[in-house]
């Protein structure tokens, strides 16, 4: 009884003071993520569902080549030139969300330069980010630190390093970690 009406009292509090849908909303993390051979895609796509989260791709204009060793290239003098790819993803979406779980790949020990440009683009101020990696042996290299000088107003949390896709305790892994970091109830 005791419980029902408080949660009216709660109700009723959010009617009155006219607080908008989005502003409960922020209660829900962004699960933002740039994937180019499908790892980090279907990482943020379990999160997104763990967290209850929204999924957002940041999504180069013009795609990377399908060749592999093209890509690998193709990325390192990006890194070198410091380029800043264009992005087709609206860096409003950021709105409404105070969580942001940031999901990408290692790329030359750092974050993939359509990354960079997302980042340098957004507005972090009041925004929590928590990084995922996905790497082929090198771990988070330096995407933590690059991320604090990129997305200069956000707090910057925990990352979590992934190999590959995962193996048989990413599920596990993950839960742990999101309990850790307040990111599931
Ligand atoms: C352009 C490019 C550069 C990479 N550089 C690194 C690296 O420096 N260190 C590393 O551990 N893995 C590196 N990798 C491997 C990826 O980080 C790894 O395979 C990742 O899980 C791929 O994620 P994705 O499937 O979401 O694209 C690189 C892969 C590519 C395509």
């Amino acid at each position: 009884m005791k419980l029902l009406v408080l949660s009216l009292t709660a109700l009723l509090f959010l009617a009155s003071s006219g607080l908008s849908a989005q502003a409960v909303e922020g209660k829900k993390p962004l699960v933002l993520f740039f994937s180019y051979s499908g790892n980090s895609q279907a990482i943020a796509k379990l999160i997104a569902q763990k967290t209850g989260g929204d999924l957002v791709e940041i999504e180069p204009v013009k795609a990377y080549p399908k060749d592999y060793n093209d890509c690998v290239d193709q990325a390192k003098e990006e890194l070198n030139r410091s380029d800043r790819p264009e992005v087709k993803t609206d860096p409003a979406r950021l709105a409404g969300h105070d969580a942001i779980i940031l999901v990408h790949p290692n790329w030359w020990g750092t974050l993939p330069m359509p990354v960079a440009t997302f980042l340098e683009k957004a507005d972090f101020s009041g925004k929590t980010v928590f990084l995922v990696t996905t790497h082929g042996g090198g771990g988070t290299g330096r995407s933590q630190k690059d991320l604090s000088k990129l997305a200069k107003e956000a707090t910057v949390k925990d990352t979590l390093a992934i190999y590959g896709k995962g193996d048989n305790t990413l599920a596990s892994d993950l839960d742990k970690w999101l309990a850790k970091n307040g990111l599931t109830s």
